[in-house]
């Protein structure tokens, strides 16, 4: 069991659709600000208006759940953030599963304001039946008394759940976080975005034109499938510096100190360019050669390659979900 305070790396800008200035917003991101439990105490004060006590994500494999649960837990303030596993809690003794969950519980009251993160929530919460083990059937019972129990006092503790199989949870679990919200696949706005975030820094030629067409062009990715596109294009001119039989002197920032142009960089050519010289990339010492810029040519052929990892029977079950039992995060 992990406890974590005050962790200072994913905000809420780092993931995209969420631009304060465009006045857009993550999937449900709003709810997750308001219920921070810290917050909603200290800043509105509300009367008899209590925060929501469990939040399930679910959507997609790599739409961010999990990356919006280190936002949140980055962003929460004054609250003490717990990110636990399954395995965390699995132990080959008789009750000890059962002890951690309430130990956990115990922990979280203590230290209130706190949140609860449990990640792939299936594999602990899944349906009852007959034939499942006695130690599993007693941490979903110890769950589910710790999360809304007779005599428990669950103010100023909220329980984050993220799933990307929902219908797997058990009815009573369900029931327990209050909240359902889908994060969907990013829409076109989104993925331009995330292109954006994942080029970053690195040398490029884009234009914001370029975003655009690469935005259209990725219909039905995920924020994960655009991350790994945008990692395999930037090993592109990587592999065209491998495989280049004939280099040229470019002029460029020195790879020892970007503020300093130099002249006798060394960049691949084609064999037919009046100023080629025939070298392979092992002749070109380290410091003189130059760092290509990541293309749209580059990001064109990784494309080609990279598929989206999410499938139509899986989104229709889960839409299938939001529509029984969930809220669309983003309206
Ligand atoms: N909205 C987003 N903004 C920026 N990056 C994103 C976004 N969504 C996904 N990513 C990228 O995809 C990676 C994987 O996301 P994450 O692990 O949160 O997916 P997940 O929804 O938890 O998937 P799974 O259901 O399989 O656990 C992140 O580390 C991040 O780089
Ligand atoms: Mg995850």
């Amino acid at each position: 069991m992990r406890k974590k305070k005050k962790r200072r790396r994913v905000v809420w800008l780092s993931i995209s659709s969420f631009e304060k200035k465009k006045k857009r917003e993550m999937p449900g991101e709003k709810e997750l600000q308001t219920a921070t439990p810290g917050d909603v105490e200290v800043r509105y004060r509300r009367r008899n208006r209590k925060p929501w006590q469990g939040i399930l994500l679910f959507g997609p494999p790599g739409t961010g759940k999990s990356y919006i649960a280190k936002a949140v837990a980055t962003e929460a303030g004054e609250s003490t953030f717990f990110s636990i596993s399954s395995s965390d809690l699995m132990s080959k003794w008789l009750g000890e599963s059962e002890k951690l969950v309430k130990n956990l519980f115990a922990l979280a009251r203590e230290h209130k304001p706190s949140i609860i993160f449990i990640d792939e929530i299936d594999s602990l919460c899944s349906a009852r039946s007959d034939n499942e083990s006695e130690s599993a059937r007693r941490i979903k019972t110890e769950f589910m008394v710790q999360m809304q129990g007779v005599g428990l006092n669950n103010d100023g503790i909220l329980v984050l759940g993220a799933t990307n199989i929902p219908w797997i949870l058990d009815a009573a679990i369900r029931r327990r976080f209050e909240k359902r919200i889908y994060i969907p696949l990013p829409d076109i706005h989104a993925r331009k975005e995330m292109f954006r975030i994942d080029v970053g820094k690195n040398y490029n030629t884009l234009t914001d034109q370029d975003f655009k067409v690469l935005a259209e062009r990725c219909e039905g990715y995920s924020g994960y499938d655009i991350s790994i596109l945008v990692k395999d294009a930037l090993m592109q001119p990587v592999r065209r510096v491998q495989s280049a039989t004939h280099f040229k002197h470019v002029s460029g920032p020195s790879p020892k100190d970007p503020n300093i142009i130099v002249n006798d960089l060394l960049s691949p050519c084609s064999p037919g360019d009046p100023h080629a010289i025939a070298m392979s990339w092992l002749d070109v010492p380290g410091d003189k050669l130059a760092n290509p810029p990541l293309s749209m040519q580059d990001i064109c052929r990784s494309l080609a390659q990279v598929k989206p990892t999410v499938n139509n029977t899986d989104l229709d079950r889960l839409e299938a979900f939001k529509n029984d039992f969930g809220q669309d995060g983003q309206e």
